[in-house]
């Protein structure tokens, strides 16, 4: 199993590709603490994935509450290895001067601060075992090579992405690497938000003209990355942007 004795968290482990990368992570062995704001939802995944998931309900807007997602590894397992930066939002696709302040402000909030707060309160730890680890932030295509109508959300991605490139940087005396995987519009509960119109067949043929290998990103093709970047296999590479996208970036 790859990941036998990891100590892992996924933030945003409800649904969509938090829930594909928590599978994927349990299946090869890690131990996992699962974040959302959705109470229901992480409580449900972590009844089916058993002993080796702890749901926590938690806002990765908030300091506190992220602390505490830390502390249900520490306290829950024993330790931290790796964490997934993965809860995120968007404004819908729309032109930029109709997007308000308050939807602008929630996008920062939940896709850039969270990662300030998550680094406060992990990174300590992490230093503290000597052992390295792996944090992976869930970046976009969007903060890559971005479209209209989306403005906002997609410097918010490019913030994830020039943050994790500098994070590895600060942090590779530590052993602790940091990278962004960057997929490719999915079809999860933001499909709709991210395409600013219904998600329709004939509306995701528009979105997926533009992608070589001819389809949308899945949670399984996106937890395939974070478990490469998860594992010691990956353990030379830090401070990478990896697409994964079909080709888009290309
Ligand atoms: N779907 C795409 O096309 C796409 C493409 C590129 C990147 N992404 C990124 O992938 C990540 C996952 O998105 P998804 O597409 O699976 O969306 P999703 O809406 O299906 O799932 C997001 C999960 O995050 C949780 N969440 C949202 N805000 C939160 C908060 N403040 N605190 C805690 N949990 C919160 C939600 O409850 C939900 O379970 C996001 O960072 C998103 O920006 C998505």
């Amino acid at each position: 199993m790859r990941l036998a004795g990891k100590i892992a968290i996924v933030t945003g482990a409800a649904r969509g590709f938090g829930e594909g990368i928590a599978r994927a992570f349990a299946r090869e062995g890690a131990r996992l603490v699962l974040a959302d704001l959705d109470a229901a939802g992480a409580a449900k995944l972590a009844g089916e994935l058993g002993p080796a998931a702890i749901p926590v309900v938690a806002d990765v807007r908030s300091g506190e509450d992220v602390e505490a997602i830390v502390a249900a590894a520490t306290r829950g397992f024993g330790g931290l290895d790796i964490v997934v930066n993965n809860a995120g939002t968007t404004h819908r696709n729309r032109p930029m001067l109709e997007v308000d302040e308050a939807s602008f402000d929630r996008v920062y909030e939940v896709n850039v601060k969270s990662l300030y707060w998550m680094a406060r309160a992990a990174v300590p730890v992490l230093r503290a075992q000597g052992r390295g680890g792996s944090i992976i932030n869930i970046g976009s295509t969007a903060g890559i090579r971005p479209r209209p109508g989306l403005v906002w959300y997609n410097g918010s991605k490019a913030a994830v992405n020039v943050m994790s490139m500098c994070m590895a940087t600060e942090l590779a005396e530590d052993n602790i690497r940091v990278n962004s995987v960057c997929p490719v519009i999915g079809e999860t509960g933001l499909v709709a938000d991210f395409m600013g119109m219904p998600n329709t067949e004939e509306n995701r043929r528009k979105f997926i003209a533009g992608i070589p290998l001819g389809r949308m990103s899945t949670p399984a093709d996106v937890a395939n990355a974070c478990l490469w970047l998860a594992e010691d296999a990956s353990s030379f590479i830090t401070g990478i942007l990896l697409p994964v996208d079909g080709g888009r970036c290309a």
